[in-house]
């Protein structure tokens, strides 16, 4: 699970499902290669949105040529909303009409919201496909393409519908980075910092010393970053698969409020990094109303989110509606609200005794 300087590969020790992410620079052309060493290639379906399309989707399809008889690059619309039903089923057709059978294999080629539907119509289709994640935004390399949650979300709750089908690789070039809008690249920072507050001290520290360089997107601290990132989630994951002792959802940090926020702003008013950044704030403030921190650690957090170019003030909506959808959130376990909030920094836990009023104190202080 460690990364080397020369060859920054993560493996996600996940026994008959592990696999290896390959972290590099200008490593996305070597997709079909990659690929190739781990699964038998005969069709591939690479499945893109309109804006990656032409910018790498093409480059991915084109690497795996080589190694397939057939190669199909399916375009949904970018952005939240395609992580539908019916974005789900026009693929599933699509997919049938494409001659799709056991032995195709999807590639994911996008951010989250392309890996999370790519992915879910993966583990759906046929019973089940192999899959890879290309990953295209740095929230998407930090997180969602690692650990195998797949989904797609009701009109009423996000992700609500979905599986863990664990990819069979993950290709991450940091360079189509490059190519990211300032605002989805900063969202993925937050995911970034989470990292450090829940489980990496010194990992945090190490962002506070270089804020420029992440910011300029240096190749070099973006390879170590993105390394680490991958190395604590491969750690997690293996630890907890499927959500069940607990300590995966440590990767939730912020996330309560955070999917409330995007809900009653209404999906794609903030982006999601930036209401886990907001989200992250919340809680740490929360922690510190229930005497698990001080306020120095709220204060760093809040420096480093600043710098990194994040928001941090609660969006001004309605405070009952965000309580009503941090109710429905799953992560309510028998009716109580459950949180995960930090005792030191690089520690958290889930606790599930805060009471809703004390949430929405935090509401009206942030
Ligand atoms: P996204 O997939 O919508 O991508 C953001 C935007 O960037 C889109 O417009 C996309 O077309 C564009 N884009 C992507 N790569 C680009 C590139 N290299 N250059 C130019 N434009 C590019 O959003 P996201 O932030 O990557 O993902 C958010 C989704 O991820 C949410 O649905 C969230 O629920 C999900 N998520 C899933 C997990 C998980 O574990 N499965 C974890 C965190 C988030
Ligand atoms: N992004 C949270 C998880 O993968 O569990």
């Amino acid at each position: 699970m460690t990364a080397s300087a020369s060859q920054n590969i993560v493996r996600v020790p996940l026994h008959e499902r592990a696999y290896d992410i390959d972290i590099g620079a200008g490593n996305l052309p070597d997709t079909g290669t990659f690929a190739a060493r781990r699964a038998t290639l005969s069709h591939a379906i690479v499945i893109t949105d309109e804006h990656v399309h032409s910018l790498h989707a093409t480059k991915v399809a084109t690497s795996l040529e080589t190694h397939c008889q057939r190669v199909d690059l399916v375009t949904v619309k970018a952005g939240e909303k395609s992580k539908s039903i019916e974005q789900a089923q026009w693929l599933w057709n699509k997919l049938l009409q494409l001659k799709t059978d056991r032995k195709s294999i999807i590639v994911a080629v996008g951010g989250g919201v392309i890996g999370d539907l790519a992915g879910f119509v993966a583990a759906t289709f046929a019973r089940g496909l192999t899959f890879f994640q290309v990953p295209t935004t740095l929230l998407a390399q930090v997180d969602s393409s690692v650990g195998g949650k797949v989904g797609i979300n009701l009109p009423e709750a996000k992700n609500m519908i979905g599986a863990f089908w664990q990819p069979h690789g993950v290709v991450i070039d940091v360079q189509v980075l490059e190519t990211l809008p300032i605002r989805e690249y900063r969202a993925g920072l937050a995911e970034v910092v989470k990292y450090g507050v829940i489980l990496d001290a010194a990992f945090f520290q190490l962002l506070e010393e270089n804020t420029a360089d992440v910011n300029r997107r240096d190749p070099q601290i973006l390879r170590a970053i993105i390394t680490r990132c991958c190395e604590l989630k491969a750690e997690v994951v293996s630890q907890d698969e499927r959500e069940e002792s607990g300590l995966r959802a440590v990767l939730n940090y912020g996330h309560t409020f955070c999917h409330a926020f995007e809900y009653v702003t209404g999906y794609g008013q903030l982006l999601h990094g930036e209401a886990v950044s907001i989200g992250m704030l919340c809680a740490s403030r929360l922690a510190e109303r229930v005497g698990r921190i001080d306020k120095t650690l709220t204060e760093r957090q809040k420096q480093l989110l600043v710098a990194l170019g994040l928001p941090t003030a609660v969006p001004d909506v309605d405070h009952d509606d965000i309580m009503a959808a941090m109710q429905r959130d799953k992560k309510v376990a028998h009716g109580k609200l459950r949180f995960v909030l930090p005792t030191q920094l690089g520690h958290v836990e889930l606790v599930d005794d805060i009471k809703p009023e004390v949430a929405r104190e935090i509401l009206q202080q942030a």
